[in-house]
């Protein structure tokens, strides 16, 4: 799957953000579907619960979590320099936010485990090999923790799929198979966009008790 050298392929993301991160609020509303309702799914959370979005982007989410959970201490954590800028620029200063300069999934976070983790439009264009991914998300739930996620599912045009691909986004379909497996589903949707040009999905489930 993904096997170029970890510091190759992670340029390539920060590269394609350095120029994206100026058009991305004004351009992305019109694909990334799913993102505003997928919060509204989330279940309650325990009193001040601890959030990370990992590709936080520019903080969209994080303004919505805020909304949601006003108690909660929220991590944004993002490998783009200029997307953590966007949303340092978007969000108002708060002690209960900490936005982290960091590529996710090829080495453990010093940070405390958490209650939930969002991953929004960012499990597909991981490059790190998803065995990796899927560990370090484990160790970064609590017992019982719930992960959300809302990504890019399939296209049954090549051309739409290596398009996406360009972009830097997986498109294999295997994603939702392995949240199913790997985590215990307690909500999964799946919708069409453009007439079925795509589908996204949107899934919570929740950190199996004891691996
Ligand atoms: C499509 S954007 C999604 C941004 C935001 N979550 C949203 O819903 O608007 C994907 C983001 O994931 C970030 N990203 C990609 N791979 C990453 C990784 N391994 N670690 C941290 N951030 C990553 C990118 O820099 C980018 O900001």
């Amino acid at each position: 799957m993904r096997n170029s050298t970890p510091s190759h392929t992670d340029s390539k993301i920060k590269n394609y953000y350095r120029f994206h991160s100026h058009i991305y609020d004004i351009t992305r509303w019109s694909f990334l579907f799913g993102r505003t309702s997928l919060i509204t799914m989330i279940p309650d959370l325990p009193p001040q619960p601890r959030i990370l979005e990992i590709g936080c982007g520019t903080g969209k989410n994080i303004e919505q979590l805020e909304y949601h959970f006003p108690d909660a201490v929220i991590v944004g954590m993002d490998m783009s320099t200029e997307m953590l800028r966007k949303a340092r620029n978007r969000l108002q200063p708060s002690e209960n936010i900490r936005l982290v300069n960091n590529p996710y999934g090829r080495v453990s976070l010093n940070l405390d485990q958490f209650d939930l983790i969002l991953l929004s439009y960012s499990l597909t264009m991981f490059q790190a090999p998803v065995d990796d991914i899927f560990n370090h998300l484990h160790q970064d739930l609590k017992p019982g923790g719930y992960l959300a996620v809302v990504d890019f599912h399939t296209s049954r045009f090549p051309w739409f799929r290596q398009w996406m691909e360009i972009n830097h986004v997986n498109f294999d379909g295997h994603f939702l198979p392995l949240l199913k497996k790997y985590f215990i589903p307690s909500q999964i949707k799946t919708h069409r966009a453009y007439l079925g040009l795509w589908t996204y999905f949107q899934f919570i489930g929740r950190q199996v008790y004891k691996l």
